[in-house]
C-alpha cells in the first residue's frame, strides 16, 4: 500500500434556506465514501463542509418570517448538522459561509486580487424595484421571451425557446417582489477578470479535469471567459466589501472560500497546519465533489480565484448528475421530493446510501431512485446475501463451539480468494467507480454462500462427532463474511458497526482484512439489518406528501393570469370548525370537520404549528369544497382551507366578516 496521503475533502454548500432533500445526499453518499474509503486505507483525510448562507433568497425567506438572516441560517445549518449526522456523512467541520473565517478569508483573497490588478470596476445597468428599494436578481424579474415571444419567462432565459438574455431585454417585464415594472438603474460593479487566467486554466482542466467534462469546458474555453461581476448593492445578505459601502459580495464569490473557513476553523480547534493544505509547495492532495451544474463555478471561476490570490489550485473535482425519483424529476404532490429526515424516519440511511452506491459510476450520468428496485434490492444484496452469511453460521459457532471460532481456517484457498479481490475493489472506490465495485462484492457473497450451501453445516451437525468441523465451517463463513463487511464498509457505516461488534473485533481497517479472525470469541448474533417492509416506502411518500402541503407556502413569484371563467371553477364556500382534533403520527396535520351548510366535510390541514385546536373550534373559514379528495394514511381529505403565510408558525387563516353564514358561496 502506497506511503499515507494528506487528503482534504469537501462536498458542495447546500443554502441555508431550505431543509436537505435525497437530491443532497446522492452528493454526500458518494463523498462520504470516498472519504471513509481513503481513512481505512491508513491515509489522513479530512472532509469540510458548510451552510451557504448568503444571497437574495435567504434575506427574502428571513425577511417574510420576521427573523433577522444570522437567526434564520443558524436554525437551518442546526437542521443541515441534524441531517449529516443521520445519514453518518463523517464530516470532520461543518460551519456556515455567515462566519469570522469566512469573512477574513473573503476579505483578503479579495485584497490580494484587487493589490494584483485583477478587479475591475464598471457601471452597468440592472432592473430595480422602485417600491421595494432594490436590485433585482435575474430570477426575479419575468416578462415575455424577446425572442420567441412567450409571456411569463424568467430574467435569464427562456424556457421555450432556450434564448438566453438580461432581464431589460424582456418584454413587459414585472418584478415577481411587488408586481410593479421594474425602473432600469445604473449602479458600480466589482468584476474578477477571469479571462487573464485562460491559458493557466486550460493547462489545470487538462491534467484535473475528467474527460467526460473536457468537451463542455472546451465550448466555455471557445466562447471566451468573461470578466465575472463578484458585488452585488445593498440591501443584501452577505460581507460588505471591505471600504466599499453599500456593496457587498455575491454570493457565488465567498461560497466556495467557504470550504477554506470551514477548514480554517477546523485547523483553530484542533492545531492542524491550513497553509499544508491551501498553499503550493506542500505534498498535499484537495478535492471537491460537486454536481454537474455548479461545473462552471468550481473549474473555472474558483481556480482561478485561489490562483489570482497566491492559493494552490485542487487536485480535483469530482462531478455527479442529477438524482430523479421512480424516472422522473422529484415532485411535491407525488410525494417523491423526500426530505432527509423524513426518509429517515422509516427507513435506514444506510439502505439509501447502499442503493446510491451501488448505482454511483465515475461519470455524471443521473441516477435513478426507483422505489420498487431500491427495496428489492436492499433486501436482496443486504439482507438476503451479505446479512445471511452471519446469521447462517453465528448459531453454529454459539451452539456446538461455544462463540468460539475454530483456531484454522478450513478452505485457505477460498479466504486469499477473496483478499485478492481487494486491491481491485480498492481502485473501483478510489476512481468512483462504486456500482463496480459493489458487483464485485456481492459477486463474492454469492461464492460464500455456495460454500455454506456446499458444506451444509445444518445437515452434518446432526453427525455424530461433526461438531469441530461445523464450527470450521462456520468460522471460514464468518471470515468471508467479516472480508464483504470490511470491502462494504465505506459504504455502510452504520451496518459494519453492528457487525463489528457482533464479531467483537476493533473497527477494521482495510489492511486487517489479509489476516484471518481465528481462535476469538463472537457476540451473540442479533439481527444486523431488517428487510425493507414496501409499507414503509409507501408511508414515506405519505409524509412527504404531507410535508409538502404543510409547507406549500406562497411562492415568491406571482401566479399566472387566468380568466374569470377559469376563477368561477373554484367553488369557495364558507364553512365552520366543528371539530378539531390532532391526528396521531402528523406533526403537522390537524384534523378538522367542517359544516360547510348542512354538509359534513373532513379535511386534514398542515397548520397545526399555528393553531391550537382547542380555539379553531366554532369559527368560520374559507374552504375550496370542489378540490378533488386526497386520500392520506389518515384517511380522505375532502377540500382545503384557505390561508396566508410562510407556514409552521406562520400561518393566517381567513375568516369572512360577521354574518357570513356556512354554505354561503363565495365569489
Ligand atoms: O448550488 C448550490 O447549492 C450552492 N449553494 C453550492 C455552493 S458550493 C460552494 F461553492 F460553496
Ligand atoms: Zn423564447
Amino acid at each position: 500500500m502506497s506511503a499515507p496521503r494528506n487528503i482534504l475533502v469537501t462536498s458542495a454548500l447546500p443554502y441555508a434556506n431550505a431543509p436537505l432533500h435525497l437530491g443532497h445526499l446522492v452528493e454526500y453518499t458518494q463523498t462520504d465514501v470516498w472519504v471513509r474509503f481513503q481513512r481505512m486505507r491508513g491515509h489522513e483525510c479530512r472532509y469540510v463542509c458548510a451552510s451557504d448562507a448568503h444571497g437574495t433568497p435567504t434575506m427574502l425567506r428571513a425577511e417574510a418570517m420576521g427573523v433577522r438572516p444570522e437567526d434564520l441560517v443558524q436554525e437551518i445549518a442546526e437542521h443541515h448538522r441534524a441531517d449529516f449526522e443521520r445519514f453518518h456523512i463523517s464530516v470532520d467541520n461543518y460551519l456556515t459561509t455567515h462566519s469570522d473565517e469566512n469573512r477574513e478569508i473573503t476579505s483578503e483573497i479579495y485584497r490580494r486580487l484587487n493589490a494584483a490588478g485583477h478587479i475591475v470596476r464598471r457601471s452597468i445597468e440592472q432592473a430595480y424595484d422602485e417600491q421595494r428599494g432594490m436590485f433585482l436578481p435575474d430570477r426575479y424579474v419575468r416578462g415575455q421571451c424577446p425572442v420567441c415571444g412567450t409571456p411569463d419567462q424568467y430574467g435569464d432565459s427562456c424556457e421555450s425557446c432556450g434564448a438566453t438574455y438580461t432581464p431589460l431585454d424582456l418584454k413587459d417585464p414585472i418584478s415577481v417582489l411587488s408586481g410593479s415594472r421594474p425602473a432600469v438603474r445604473s449602479s458600480e460593479h466589482f468584476f474578477f477578470r477571469l479571462g487573464t487566467f485562460e491559458q493557466e486554466l486550460k493547462h489545470w482542466v487538462a491534467e484535473h479535469i475528467d474527460a467526460s467534462l473536457v468537451r463542455k469546458l472546451d465550448e466555455w474555453f471557445d466562447a471566451g471567459l468573461k470578466d465575472w461581476d463578484i458585488s452585488r448593492d445593498a440591501p443584501y445578505f452577505g460581507f460588505e466589501i471591505p471600504d466599499e459601502p453599500n456593496k457587498y459580495f455575491y454570493v457565488w464569490f465567498d461560497a466556495p472560500i467557504g470550504y477554506m473557513a470551514s477548514f480554517l476553523n477546523l485547523c483553530r480547534r484542533t492545531g492542524l497546519n491550513f497553509d499544508e493544505y491551501w498553499c503550493d509547495g506542500h505534498d498535499t492532495e484537495l478535492y471537491h465533489f460537486i454536481g454537474k451544474d455548479i461545473v462552471y463555478f468550481h473549474t473555472l471561476f474558483w481556480p482561478a480565484v485561489l490562483s489570482g490570490a497566491g492559493y494552490r489550485k485542487p487536485s480535483g473535482v469530482f462531478v455527479h448528475g442529477f438524482l430523479t425519483v421512480d424516472g422522473q424529476k422529484m415532485s411535491k404532490s407525488r410525494g417523491t421530493f423526500i426530505m432527509a429526515t423524513t426518509f429517515a424516519r422509516h427507513l435506514e440511511p444506510d439502505c439509501l446510501r447502499y442503493y446510491f452506491a451501488a448505482k454511483l459510476g465515475p461519470t455524471p450520468d443521473d441516477l435513478d431512485l426507483n422505489l420498487d428496485d431500491f427495496v428489492a434490492r436492499v433486501n436482496a444484496d443486504l439482507v438476503g446475501k451479505l446479512v445471511n452469511i452471519a446469521s447462517r453460521c453465528a448459531g453454529f459457532v454459539h451452539r456446538l463451539g461455544e462463540g468460539r471460532l475454530s483456531a484454522t481456517l478450513a478452505d485457505e484457498k477460498l479466504y486469499e480468494t477473496f483478499v485478492a479481490e481487494g486491491d481491485t475493489i480498492a481502485s473501483d472506490y478510489e476512481t468512483l467507480n462504486y456500482s463496480r465495485a459493489i458487483r464485485r462484492i456481492m459477486g463474492l457473497a454469492d461464492k460464500a454462500n455456495q460454500y455454506i450451501d456446499e458444506h451444509k453445516p445444518w445437515v452434518l451437525a446432526k453427525e455424530p462427532d461433526s461438531a469441530d468441523a461445523v464450527v470450521d465451517i462456520c468460522t471460514l463463513g464468518l471470515n468471508l463474511f467479516r472480508i464483504l463487511i470490511g470491502y462494504l464498509k465505506p459504504v455502510v457505516p452504520e451496518l459494519a458497526r453492528r457487525s463489528e461488534r457482533f464479531l467483537d473485533i476493533d473497527e477494521l481497517r482495510w489492511s486487517d482484512l489479509s489476516t484471518p479472525l481465528l481462535g476469538s470469541q463472537i457476540a451473540r448474533f442479533e439481527a444486523l439489518l431488517q428487510r425493507i417492509d414496501p409499507k414503509a416506502v409507501q408511508a414515506m411518500i405519505e409524509d412527504s406528501r404531507e410535508d409538502a402541503a404543510a409547507a406549500s407556502a406562497p411562492a415568491a413569484k406571482q401566479s399566472d393570469e387566468i380568466d374569470i371563467d377559469a376563477f368561477a371553477k373554484i367553488d369557495l364556500r364558507i364553512a365552520k370548525i366543528v371539530s378539531a382534533s390532532h391526528v396521531d403520527g402528523a406533526d403537522k396535520l390537524l384534523h378538522l370537520e367542517l359544516d360547510v351548510g348542512g354538509e359534513t366535510r373532513q379535511v386534514f390541514s398542515g397548520i397545526r404549528a399555528a393553531y391550537d385546536p382547542t380555539d379553531l373550534e366554532g369559527r368560520l373559514v374559507v374552504v375550496v369544497a370542489n378540490l378533488k379528495p386526497r386520500t392520506m394514511r389518515f384517511g380522505v381529505s375532502e377540500g382545503m382551507i384557505l390561508a396566508a403565510g410562510e407556514g409552521k408558525n406562520d400561518i393566517f387563516l381567513l375568516s369572512p366578516d360577521a354574518g357570513a353564514k356556512p354554505g354561503m358561496k363565495v365569489t
